[in-house]
């Protein structure tokens, strides 16, 4: 792993602007093929991190999380909300920032704005899932809610997978009109669909990413016929999910971390006991992924610490040797560590 150099007072900051203008220096495929190595090398070492469901903060409207974790020498932490009723006061449903910092110190290393880093991490992290469980030359996919994260989600499945074919749905034709027009060029072959099964038609990976704070049933079980993948992002909270629990009793379920899954995941609805099996342990080969042709393998996604912690450890190398960051002064650095008092006296007029 890349030493990080000693924290100093001044902390990088990369902004909106910022993040933009490295995620086009690398390229957008680049850095979603980079992010999904980089996030199945830390799934590699699941065990070496600190894991806690993540602190959510629930009202009517939404959810505020923080999302914190550690390898022992780096910590970090997201920031992250989920408000599905935004969208109609002109405001994202998700927004995020984040922070590294140096476990020896406690010193800040890194802060970022993590909206779109979360839409990059959310789309390598299916395209990581994907790779394990999806049907072996899979080239059409259903992406089903045409929101914020849509276009990343297809992407990461182009350029990890070799998707060619993306078909969309979504509830508001707003949304697939902007979607059509954001993937022309892409190199993906695009279909507008009327309804979610007209979509998910010759679709071998199925994606639902939709933003409603209710049991929904995106999908029903008569809907899903045997072999595919079914990537489940949206369900993500309490009272939030996409599928009809029947798909549930007849798919293998990948998951993240059970903890939070488990109050979090589309596997709410099911009893305490329904059987998962953990990503991280397909990746390291200890749990076997996809089985058979005819098997429906579901990563019940709820976004999880780690893959922050990869995606800012990611940006904290890449942005290193670039421009594309300011130095923010918000660490005291008193001459001497004691006199706090003193350094206040350096602002006196
Ligand atoms: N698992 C993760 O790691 C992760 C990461 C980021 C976002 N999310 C979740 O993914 C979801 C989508 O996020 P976003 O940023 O794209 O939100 P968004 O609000 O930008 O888009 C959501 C889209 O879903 C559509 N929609 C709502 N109900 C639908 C239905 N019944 N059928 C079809 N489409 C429907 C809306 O019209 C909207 O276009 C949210 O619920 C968010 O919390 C999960």
């Amino acid at each position: 792993m890349a030493q990080l150099p000693s924290p100093k007072a001044l902390v990088p900051f990369v902004s909106v602007e910022n993040m933009m203008r490295l995620v086009h220096r690398i390229g957008l495929e680049t850095v979603l093929k980079e992010l999904t190595d980089v996030i199945e090398a830390d799934f590699r070492r699941w065990e070496s991190f600190d894991k806690t469901p993540r602190v959510a903060s629930h009202s009517r409207e939404g959810v505020i999380e923080l999302m914190p974790t550690s390898d022992g020498e780096i910590y970090s932490f997201k920031y992250v909300n989920g408000h599905p009723k935004n969208m109609a006061r002109g405001l994202q449903t998700v927004t995020a920032f984040g922070l590294l910092a140096e476990v020896s110190t406690g010193y800040p290393v890194l802060l970022t704005e993590m909206t779109i880093l979360t839409a990059l991490r959310t789309a390598a992290t299916s395209a990581m899932a994907a790779r394990h469980l999806a049907p072996k030359g899979a080239r059409t996919m259903a992406m089903i809610g045409n929101g914020a994260q849509a276009e990343f989600q297809a992407l990461a499945m182009k350029a990890v997978l070799g998707i060619e074919h993306v078909r969309l749905y979504d509830i508001d034709p707003q949304a697939i009109a902007k979607a059509v027009i954001n993937l022309s060029g892409s190199g993906l072959m695009v279909t507008p669909c009327t309804s979610p099964q007209a979509a998910i038609e010759g679709a071998e990976i199925i994606t639902t990413c939709t933003a409603d704070k209710q049991y929904a049933t995106i999908l029903t079980d008569n809907m899903v016929g045997a072999g595919v993948h079914i990537n489940a992002i949206g369900g993500d909270c309490p009272g939030k999910t996409e599928l009809h629990r029947d798909i549930l009793l007849r798919a293998d379920t990948f998951v993240e971390y059970p903890p939070q899954t488990r109050i979090e995941g589309e596997i709410q609805q099911m009893d305490p006991d329904y059987a998962v099996t953990e990503l991280w342990k397909v990746v390291t080969g200890e749990a076997k992924g996809r089985s058979g042709a005819r098997q429906i393998t579901l990563f019940d996604s709820v976004g999880f610490a780690i893959e922050d912690f990869s995606a800012l450890r990611y940006v904290r190398d890449r942005v290193s040797a670039t421009s594309f960051y300011q130095e923010l002064d918000i660490i005291a650095d008193p001459d001497e560590p004691r006199d706090l008092f003193g350094m206040l006296q350096r602002a006196k007029a």
